[in-house]
């Protein structure tokens, strides 16, 4: 087991109650130093003798591997994607499609941790609130653990395939009068009263599994950093997660440097983008986000203030992106490349896009695009945007006719 302390990340305050999420001296949000004395006596090349994923990087991780509850995640593609460089005029261009994670989302590197920590303690019962992938995630790692899971759900606002998911992984399926942000105030009532434990990103254990996206893009790329790396943000724990996994490898003298984060946001639901615009350290809540990503459709993000710092410590940016924008960046990258991602995950492409149209992101830059979701867990977005299938009889002529036409 990797030595580790959990600390207020503005204080420094040690927190030792694994059921308190906020410093209990001043409030401030936790997250976990790790020792990296084991990782230092290693080289980089050390690490490859485990197959890429989560736990290649175990001697970054909180929990003792030994006992890990994991269905092999991580270990994602990460695409040269040419013709879309091409197309946006960034032709060193890359995706990372965290959609082929086992649940389909990036959230599996979370909970393998997450789930790993709670079953260290004993807890019988976890659960989230979710705007879709994490609820997913949660009942599948809660199920491989033999735990009781509840997800909160914000009613009518989650995607058909995640709903799914959770409802076949037998997790109890909260419907939630109210958005994302009034599911997750529910959920942290309940662990307060130390009903369930939280597996929301609050929880400083979720971050770091998430660290490892920004391990693997490195060890992909040959142990190399991307001058930038991209990805969408809504409750704005993973950007966090990706500015700790580089932190830790500047700190072991590993790399020199740092990727620019830069986050993307849904025009209307972007209090982390409304804050960078104006050069704020700390953002003020949207009242009604919305936006055809629902997975990022959060007014209040938890975690906005880590957000803020990840981006302008690496020199990042932050902007916002339509949903027109979004669907148009979806269906380039399906018919570009091959790869079919979630709305939320095509913010990241979509903000390729515009920044570079905006001169912020230079042509020769090497680029991560962190795709995040899968786009199979959200079939009602594609087939509104998508031609409807052709009616053809039983015969030879009627399909040649067919395919004559544009
Ligand atoms: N992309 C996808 C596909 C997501 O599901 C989420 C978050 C994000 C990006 C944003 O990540 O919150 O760390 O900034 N989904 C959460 C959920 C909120 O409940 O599934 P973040």
């Amino acid at each position: 087991m990797v030595e580790h302390k959990v600390v207020c990340w503005k204080c420094g305050n040690e927190v030792k109650d694994p059921y308190v999420n906020l410093c209990p001296k001043c409030g401030g949000l936790l997250t976990i130093r790790i020792d990296l004395s084991k990782a230092s006596e290693k080289n980089p090349e050390d690490l490859r003798q485990k197959p890429l994923g989560v736990w290649r990087y175990a001697d970054f991780m909180p929990v003792d591997e030994a006992h890990k509850v994991s269905i092999q995640e991580g270990g994602t593609p990460l695409y040269k994607t040419e013709a879309l460089g091409a197309a946006v005029d960034v032709p060193n261009a890359y995706v990372k499609f965290e959609g082929l994670n086992p649940t389909g989302s990036f959230k599996d590197r979370g909970m393998t941790v997450g789930v790993s920590h709670a079953k260290e303690l004993g807890a019988k019962v976890v659960g989230c609130a979710s705007t879709g992938n994490t609820s997913a995630a949660l009942s599948a790692y809660a199920s491989k653990a033999g735990m009781k899971c509840a997800v909160f759900l914000p009613s009518g606002k989650v995607a058909m395939g995640k709903l799914a998911q959770a409802l076949f992984f037998g997790a109890k399926v909260l419907s939630v009068d109210g958005n994302f942000d009034d599911a997750l105030a529910l959920a942290r009532k309940m662990a307060d009263e130390r009903k369930l434990y939280l597996l929301n990103s609050i929880n400083p254990y979720r971050p770091e599994g998430q660290k490892s996206v920004m391990f693997e893009i490195w060890d992909q790329l040959g142990f190399e950093m991307p001058d930038r790396v991209i990805l969408p943000v809504g409750n704005a724990a993973n950007i966090w997660a990706v500015y700790k996994a580089c932190m830790e490898l500047k700190e072991l003298g590993w790399i020199d440097k740092v990727p620019k984060l830069t986050g993307i946001q849904a025009a209307g639901a972007a209090p982390v983008a409304n804050a960078f615009a104006e050069g704020a350290t700390e953002f003020v809540p949207v009242g009604s986000p919305e936006t055809v990503a629902t997975a990022i459709r959060i007014g209040n993000p938890v975690s906005g203030q880590k957000a803020l710092k990840a981006i302008y410590d690496t020199k990042g940016y932050c902007a916002t992106v339509t949903d027109d924008e979004i669907i148009a960046a979806q269906k380039l990258l399906g018919r570009k490349e091959g790869i079919c991602v979630e709305p939320a995950s095509a913010a990241s492409v979509a903000g390729l896009k515009k920044l570079r149209e905006m001169g912020i992101i230079e042509k020769d830059e090497t680029v991560a695009c962190i795709c995040t979701g899968n786009g199979l867990k959200d079939p009602d977005t594609i087939l509104a945007n998508v031609p409807k299938p052709i009616p053809c009889q039983n015969s030879v002529e009627d399909v040649e006719r067919i395919l004559a036409q544009d």
